[in-house]
């Protein structure tokens, strides 16, 4: 119930919920210039709302114990490579958020499709018996590949379609707003997976140019924050992918960088550099984990999804 939070009575509830904050969860991983924005209240009035939800949902400062109980609940969904499991330490973990970058058809979308499929498995098979929700930036999901993928381990292919919520996101505000809305349906579908692909296209696209630099940071950062929040709070996977753009003067190393620069770097827990090898092998690099050493796995993309070669 909305009305339990502090400064939210019976109309302000009703606005609430019809500009889609439904959930406590939703209004706690908002900001307080959005929530203001959107129920035509003062900013101080927004902050104290959400720091209510927080409290409510007891977010904040804890003792390294729950933290530690928390911890255990971490879910890995696998990707359909041992290699590529075990360079992340056993698979795409809930509670973070998981950056995938590279070049074009670097398979960027079909690990986001196979792992759609995967968090469907039960325990034992790798997955989290768990929905998947997909917000599509670029138009490249496809339903026909995640039969394919389902096909080829058993399952159900009509259920499997089933389990995945999709969103085609316009622009970079209904992206943000999709997330926002992503939030209510995670309890109520069991979703275990979020996925974003691509996380920059839109906002690259929008925010061209030095000017508009600091502003699309911003934004970025808002958006990467909140679905921080939500794989936290939900214990949920988020997938985001990323495209790489050419680094102006190079002149060692690698020409290219992730769109969205430190921005992005500093949010994702586990970052991977995926490139093509031979035919289709691929490689993916671990750039970045809290607690697992840098190195590379090799994976092929198969008809029947991601394997090891
Ligand atoms: P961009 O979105 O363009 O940046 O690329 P991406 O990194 O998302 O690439 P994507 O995941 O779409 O990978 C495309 C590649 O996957 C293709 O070039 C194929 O090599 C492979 N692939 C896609 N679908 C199939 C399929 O049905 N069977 C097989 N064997 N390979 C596939
Ligand atoms: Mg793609």
């Amino acid at each position: 119930m909305l009305t339990q939070l502090t400064g939210v009575g019976p109309s302000i509830a009703k606005r609430l919920s019809e500009s889609g904050y439904n959930s406590i969860e939703a209004i706690a991983v908002t900001t307080a210039d959005e929530l203001a924005a959107a129920v035509d209240v003062g900013k101080s009035t927004a902050q104290k709302i959400i720091e209510s939800a927080r409290e409510v949902l007891k977010i904040g400062f804890e003792t390294a114990d729950n933290l530690y109980e928390k911890r255990k609940n971490i879910g890995r969904i696998t990707t359909g490579s041992k290699n590529l499991d075990s360079l992340i330490g056993g698979g795409v973990e809930t509670q973070a958020i998981t950056e995938v970058f590279g070049p074009f058809r670097s398979g960027k979308t079909q690990l986001a499709h196979q792992l759609s499929v995967f968090v469907q498995l039960p325990a034992e098979k790798g997955g989290l018996n768990g929905k998947a929700l997909y917000i599509d930036c670029e138009g490249t999901f496809r339903p026909e590949r995640i039969i394919q993928m389902a096909s080829a381990v058993d399952l159900d292919p009509k259920k499997a379609l089933k389990n995945i919520w999709c969103a085609r996101a316009y622009n970079s505000d209904h992206q943000m707003l999709l997330c926002q809305q992503a939030s209510e349906l995670i309890k109520k579908e069991n979703l275990k997976l979020i996925v974003i692909d691509s996380i920059t296209s839109h906002f690259r696209a929008e925010y061209i140019g030095r000017e508009m630099l600091a502003r699309r940071q911003q934004k970025l950062n808002k958006h990467l924050h909140m679905l921080e929040r939500i794989a936290d709070i939900e214990n949920v996977a988020v997938l985001i992918t990323n495209q790489v753009m050419a680094k102006p003067d190079t002149f060692f190393g690698d020409p290219t960088e992730p769109v969205g620069g430190h921005v992005l770097a500093h949010v994702p827990q586990t970052r991977l550099y995926l490139r093509r090898s031979k035919g289709n092998r691929r490689i993916c690099r671990l750039v970045d984990s809290p607690w697992m050493p840098e190195g590379e796995a090799v994976f092929i993309i198969t008809a029947e999804g991601i394997r090891d070669p």
